[in-house]
């Protein structure tokens, strides 16, 4: 079940990023944080500073804080916390252990669900919240400034829910500065955005993340961090995985390179496979957005093609982030196959100059009267789908096979 701040319209509740956390999660985190806070004993204080209606902080017996900016939801906080716990600020500016009178030897413990703005949520839609947040924390995405200002608070222990993406997608990794040069991961449960029901098309994933404060992480840390999927009880752990990163080139040419390709054929830019199943594949005209195709190189995308028409395993939401997935030697050994698949299946080939399908089937040496036979389509679902269950995402699946 989704708590929806039933007190904001549909605009304010996207620029606070206010869309409140269902109860198992909360206990998720305060199951992860517990042994802190008896190690900490008296000295243990739990803080939220993005504390919404106070789920993470209703009914505890310790210290705690909420810090929260909307005056709503402050009326609320003030009557289930006592009232000297609930401080009505902008939790990213000057935040401070004396700004919250939480003493400097007092074992602190971040927990909550801070707002983040994901690409994929409504806030690319225009109705984007200002981030006013003091200079080294600001961040074109809030949670990130969250997550630094934890930072600044020296919190002894951080357990929030995070877009995974803040860890696993290497350029959000660095953005993360002074969080990660003092935060280690230990504890990291994966979850559906579907859980907050409010967030739009396309899911990604979640995590409920515990670090402790100390000597760090780097991004090596993280791909060969075991993450648990908490629906399925699987793990995901990032280096098992193959993806196109380095033999699928996914972006439009820049400086360098060429800007036309010799067979007319361009492919929509894609960041991960969120993007690549959202968008438009080939195209016949040069594109801000279109990575050139070359002669030589059409299999590639070929294989993008069957990839984007058959990858649909029921936890896709895990993979939503990361590039697509290959095998490249499957990919090799199947070139002809998803050529013929992407000249049969893709409108805008099908449509393509004769004398460009002709090139392209005689590179393959590819038959261009015989139909795709549903053996072939079948081959190829297989051995995308495959790709799927066959890291450690869903251990169970990948043994019974
Ligand atoms: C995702 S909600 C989480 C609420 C609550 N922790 C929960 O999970 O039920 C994020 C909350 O952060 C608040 N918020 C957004 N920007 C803030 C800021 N700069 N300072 C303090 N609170 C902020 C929003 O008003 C919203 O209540």
């Amino acid at each position: 079940m989704t708590t929806i701040c039933d007190h904001l319209d549909r605009d304010s509740r996207v620029k606070l990023g206010a869309y409140y956390t269902p109860e198992d999660l909360v206990a998720r985190v305060h199951d992860l944080v517990a042994p802190y806070v008896e190690r900490g004993g008296a000295k243990s204080v739990m803080i939220d500073t993005a504390a919404g209606y106070g789920a993470f902080l209703q009914g505890l017996a310790g210290e705690v804080r909420a810090g929260e900016i909307d005056d709503g939801a402050v009326e609320r906080l003030r009557q289930v916390l006592p009232a000297d716990a609930v401080f009505h600020a902008n939790s990213l500016q000057e935040p401070s252990r004396a700004r919250y009178r939480i003493a400097e030897d007092a074992t602190l413990v971040v927990v909550g669900n801070p707002p983040y703005n994901d690409t994929t949520s409504e806030f690319r839609n225009g109705r984007k919240g200002r981030n006013e947040a003091d200079a080294d924390l600001q961040d074109r995405d809030l949670g990130v400034s969250f997550l630094r200002s934890y930072a600044r608070l020296r919190a002894d222990v951080v357990c929030v829910l995070h877009p995974l993406s803040y860890l696993i997608k290497p350029a959000n990794f660095r953005r993360l500065k002074e969080f990660a040069a003092h935060y280690r991961l230990r504890h990291g449960l994966l979850f559906s955005s579907a859980r907050f029901g409010q967030t739009g098309g396309t899911k990604f994933p979640v995590v409920i993340a515990l670090y402790e404060r100390g000597a760090g992480m780097d991004y090596d840390d993280v791909r060969t961090f075991d993450f648990e999927v908490l629906e399925s009880g699987g793990t995901f752990r990032l280096d098992v995985f193959t993806t196109t990163d380095g033999l699928i080139n996914k972006y439009p040419p820049g400086k360098q390179g060429p800007r036309e390709s010799d067979l007319g054929l361009y492919y929509y830019t894609f960041r991960d496979i969120n993007s690549l199943l959202r968008n438009a594949g080939f195209m016949a005209a040069p594109h801000y957005n279109g990575i050139v195709v070359l002669r030589g190189e059409f299999h590639r995308y070929a294989y993008l093609h069957a990839f984007k028409r058959f990858f649909a395993p029921a936890n896709a939401w895990l993979y939503g982030n990361l590039s697509p997935l290959v095998e490249p030697a499957w990919l090799d050994a199947h070139r002809q196959e998803l050529v013929a698949f992407a000249l049969q299946d893709h409108p805008v080939l099908r449509a393509a100059a004769k004398s460009v399908r002709a090139t392209i089937a005689g590179d393959y040496g590819v038959d261009l009267q015989v139909e795709i036979s549903p053996a072939v389509r079948e081959r190829l679902r297989d051995g995308i789908m495959r790709l799927a269950v066959g890291g450690a995402a869903c251990p169970q699946a990948a043994q019974a096979r």
